[in-house]
């Protein structure tokens, strides 16, 4: 099961209006797009994407639902899909709630878990791209190093890098249990809020997923998707993304340079500082420790 994060700020930044137009961009096991659904009338309309086959196969029990649709596509597409429809710029709220679902973390076989082995993969549509090893197993020392510096702020990122070469060297790597080894093995043993492959996993996992590409392209093409009065609502899970939101949303938000016309932007921001989840909630569900929400709506 996924528990959806901050489900009711995200509803009152999406203010649902029951015969809206809604695109839910990570329908994961469809927590939020359920909601949405609650408060749409028959009129009302949720297109919902997810890049893994797991998702959308989780999600055929709504079906059924006429105001419905899930399709497996990335969310870099987005454009291209509503496009197809007729419906850019005519989306009354675009959601965005990044990252893995529980269910993706907790299936060893999917390959993004330091605590239960299993085959180290991290792609969230296997049927695309290299997976993990596949990765780890040829990429130059550098680029590791440099993704687990970029991506993971590993500050340990030479050592770790330089041992993952070397236990390839003996033979190549195929589980997450084998990776989470070298790492503990290769940064200094003192005790830890986290387990010291955490950095290492989130690092690897954007590569080979090119999350922050994604997201490059989702906050632009989603901002195309809303019409006015629109609300585009984004939660992030680490510091990388939620800095890109910000910006994004801040330039967006922000006065047109005279002489430019018109003088207001036709964006506004609905609050300046991220909204997180409160003790109770983070209490019942750890994942939402770190989430970050911020929305934006076209005002014009
Ligand atoms: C945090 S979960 C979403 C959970 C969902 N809100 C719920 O309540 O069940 C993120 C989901 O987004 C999907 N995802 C991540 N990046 C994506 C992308 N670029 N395009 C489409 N789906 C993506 C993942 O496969 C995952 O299922």
């Amino acid at each position: 099961m996924h528990t959806p994060v901050m489900l009711a700020q995200t509803l009152e930044a999406l203010a649902v209006a029951p015969a809206g137009f809604y695109v839910d961009c990570t329908f994961g096991r469809g927590g939020h797009s359920r909601a949405i659904l609650e408060r749409l009338g028959p009129e009302g309309r949720l297109l919902a994407f997810d890049r893994d086959p797991a998702a959308c196969a989780a999600g055929v029990e709504l079906a059924a639902d006429p105001r419905f649709e899930l399709i497996h596509e990335r969310f870099s597409h987005l454009e291209a899909v509503l496009a197809a429809r007729g419906r850019l710029g005519t989306a009354s709220g675009v959601l965005m709630d990044l990252g893995v679902s529980s269910p993706q973390l907790d299936d060893p076989a999917r390959g993004f878990s330091f605590s239960a082995s299993g085959p180290l993969d991290m792609r969230m549509d296997p049927s695309q791209g290299p997976s993990c090893a596949d990765w780890l197993n040829q990429a130059k020392q550098t680029d590791i190093e440099n993704c687990l510096w970029e991506y993971g702020e590993e500050r340990f990122s030479r050592r770790i890098a330089r041992a993952i070469v070397a236990a390839r060297s003996r033979a190549p790597l195929q589980t997450t249990g084998e990776l989470a080894a070298i790492v503990a093995g290769a940064v200094p043993r003192r005790p830890a809020r986290i387990h010291p492959a955490t950095r290492t996993f989130q690092a690897l996992r954007i590569l080979i997923n090119d999350e922050l590409g994604e997201l490059r392209a989702g906050l632009a093409q989603g901002t195309r998707a809303l019409g006015v009065g629109g609300r585009f609502v984004v939660i992030s899970f680490h510091s990388l993304e939620d800095r890109m939101v910000k910006r994004y949303f801040r330039d967006l938000a922000r006065p047109p340079e005279p002489p430019a016309l018109p003088a207001e932007s036709p964006f506004r921001l609905l609050q300046r500082k991220p909204v997180t989840a409160d003790e109770a909630e983070v209490a019942a569900n750890p994942r939402a420790r770190s989430a970050n929400l911020r929305a934006l709506e076209r005002a014009a």
